[in-house]
């Protein structure tokens, strides 16, 4: 059983988890994910990992209650326990393998949406660690819903902030401030990384195109058993069919078919929109 030792909302419907998981903990790398199950009847729930410490045993979860699983990892307290924790799982960023000289010559900018914030930080942490030069854009619908300020601004040179309706930093979207940064303020950069909703990932995608910028996408694409072997996770690179839970999350965002991914994601949502209704939650009775 994997316990949770701290438990946070962060913002009225997302919440961080320091789960105890020792061994997933000790070969975690940034880039990677985890599939949580609740309880024993629980559906089995992808979320990237978001911080992990070897020595504490335990790894950083931030999950966004958009439905009733969601509902339920959120409901649980600290003490009690998650029935299973699997990972972690996928292939860790390409920046982990990379020789430290190509390492040396990197400068990243990071394009973080919504509660796809968190998953960046570990990603930033590795490499500002390590001297590399990080950038962050965070952008949200409103300064309420910005997540990961505070701990972005500690693992990055420059933390750039935009809102949707202009309550915090620069008034619009992730990719009118990239494009701002990188045309108008004349900033360098050797490579791109989105995570955040897929409709973000896809212009922002379509954005560093036009700028000549090489870009990572990290997919948040249906997924069951996250081993290769159910085809949930199915989405084409370059015109090939890939398993976003063996061989990605990460993949070239140039290559991917943006449009058929979204049309794979959205394809369960009435059946997930009944399941909301007739939810009632079985956590917290004395596991
Ligand atoms: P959101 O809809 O509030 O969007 C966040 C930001 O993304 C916006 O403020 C905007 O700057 C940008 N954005 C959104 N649509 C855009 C567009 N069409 N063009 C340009 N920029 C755009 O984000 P949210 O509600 O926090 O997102 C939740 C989604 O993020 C869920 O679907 C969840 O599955 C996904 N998610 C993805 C990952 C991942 O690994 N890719 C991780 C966590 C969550
Ligand atoms: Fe089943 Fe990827 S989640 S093959």
């Amino acid at each position: 059983m994997y316990q949770i030792l701290s438990k946070e909302m962060l913002t009225p419907t997302i919440c961080r988890m320091d789960v105890k998981a020792p061994r997933v903990a000790v070969s975690a790398q940034p880039g990677q994910f985890l599939i949580v199950r609740p309880d024993e009847q629980g559906e089995r729930i992808p979320l990237t990992i978001s911080d992990f410490d070897p020595e504490r045993g335990s790894v950083t979860i931030v999950t966004q209650q958009i439905g009733a699983s969601t509902a339920d990892i959120n409901a649980c307290e600290v003490g009690e326990c998650f029935s299973d924790v699997v990972g972690p799982l996928g292939l860790p960023s390409e920046f982990v393998e990379m020789s430290p000289g190509k390492l040396a010559g990197m400068r990243y900018i990071f394009i973080a949406g919504g509660v796809g914030t968190a998953p960046v930080y570990p990603q930033a942490k590795w490499l500002h660690s390590r001297g590399v030069p990080v950038d962050v854009i965070i952008g949200a619908k409103t300064k309420d819903l910005l997540i990961y300020k505070e701990e972005m601004a500690a693992v990055c040179d420059n933390l750039f902030i935009c809102t949707d309706d202009g309550s915090e930093g620069f008034h619009g979207m992730v990719t009118a401030l990239l494009e701002k940064l990188v045309v108008q303020d004349g900033r360098k950069y050797t490579q791109a990384v989105a995570i955040g909703p897929m409709i973000m990932m896809k212009f922002t995608t379509l954005t560093a195109k036009k700028l000549g910028l090489p870009i990572i996408v990290s997919l948040n694409t249906l997924m069951v058993d996250g081993t290769g072997m159910c085809g949930a996770c199915r989405v084409s690179v370059g015109g090939k069919t890939r398993f976003a839970c063996v061989e990605g999350p990460e993949f070239d965002g140039y290559l991917v078919d943006f449009d058929e991914a979204m049309r794979r994601q959205g394809q369960y949502k009435a059946e997930e929109a009944a399941a909301n209704e007739k939810h009632v939650c079985k956590i917290g009775r004395g596991k």
